[in-house]
């Protein structure tokens, strides 16, 4: 599977309109406090209203039977998770208990306060590294929208090892990297290289992925007006956990050209 254009999320009996979301994300800046909403928070709240209709799509096989176990990864403020608690999984008929995880105390105390103050239960949040923070295990799912560099990468192993069945991840910044970029022959020029890395590494993301026996799409998930940063991993494990035959042989194959990818 090669990487989408922006288009919306397969269609589904479901919708999550904009202006609702929008309507979600005014009363969650209402209960942290803020007087005002503006141009980032619009924006955020268009970049959740995205990510909620992958969500949509992702979750549509989710049981209903029993509370989904969540993971929101370097929730910052966590309006995606907030959104998802209003809007999108009550319009699915799922139940969840939503674990946001963020390394700032202050961030995480305003998810506190929006809580309490919106009286929404099923939801916690914990200050701590992705690295090494204590987490619910098994995990059904694990979401996280634009984790600085490495935080991606500690999100995608921990949401692997605690079994999540959905990951669905858009990863922010990347480190850079340099080596084997000369012996492939590309292009001394810092721009094309950058933009090559980030792709290299979201390639290796994907790959990884693969090897631990998820199907993954790699989507435009908002329109790159909405945000810059808009490729999303979506990965659904496979019912026998069993990976491509060839997605260990290719990582490595990459990680002999670039060798900070293995
Ligand atoms: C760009 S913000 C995104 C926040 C939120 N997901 C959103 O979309 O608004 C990145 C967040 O990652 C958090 N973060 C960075 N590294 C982390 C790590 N290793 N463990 C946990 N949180 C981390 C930062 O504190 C910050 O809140």
């Amino acid at each position: 599977m090669g990487i989408a254009r922006y288009r919306k999320a397969p269609p589904h009996a479901v919708k999550i309109a904009e202006r609702e979301v929008l309507e979600a994300a005014h009363r969650v800046r209402a209960a942290e406090g803020a007087a005002t909403f503006g141009r980032r928070e619009y924006k955020k709240a268009l970049e959740v209203h995205r990510f909620g209709e992958q969500l949509v799509f992702a979750l549509r096989d989710a049981p209903r039977s029993r509370e989904l176990s969540v993971l929101d990864g370097a929730c910052g403020k966590s309006h995606l998770s907030f959104v998802a608690r209003l809007l999108v999984l009550p319009a699915l008929g799922i139940r969840a208990r939503i674990v946001g995880v963020d390394e700032v105390p202050q961030r995480i105390a305003t998810c506190r306060k929006v809580a309490r103050a919106l009286e929404l239960d099923g939801l916690e949040f914990h200050v701590g590294r992705l690295a090494d923070v204590a987490l619910p295990a098994p995990l059904d799912v694990a979401w996280a929208l634009h984790a600085c560099g490495p935080a991606t990468d500690q999100f995608l192993a921990r949401a692997v090892a605690a079994g999540a069945r959905w990951i669905l991840c858009v990863p922010c910044c990347h480190r850079r990297i340099d080596r084997g970029f000369e012996e492939a022959g590309v292009p001394a020029c810092g721009r094309l290289r950058s933009r090559l890395s980030d792709v290299l590494l979201d390639a290796a993301r994907f790959l990884r992925l693969e090897a631990a026996g998820y199907r993954v799409d790699a989507v435009e998930f908002a329109g790159g007006d909405v945000t810059p940063r808009n490729l999303m991993l979506r990965a659904e494990r496979t019912a026998s956990g069993r990976p491509p035959a060839d997605a260990a042989a290719r990582l490595a194959r990459l990680a002999r050209l670039f060798p900070e990818l293995s």
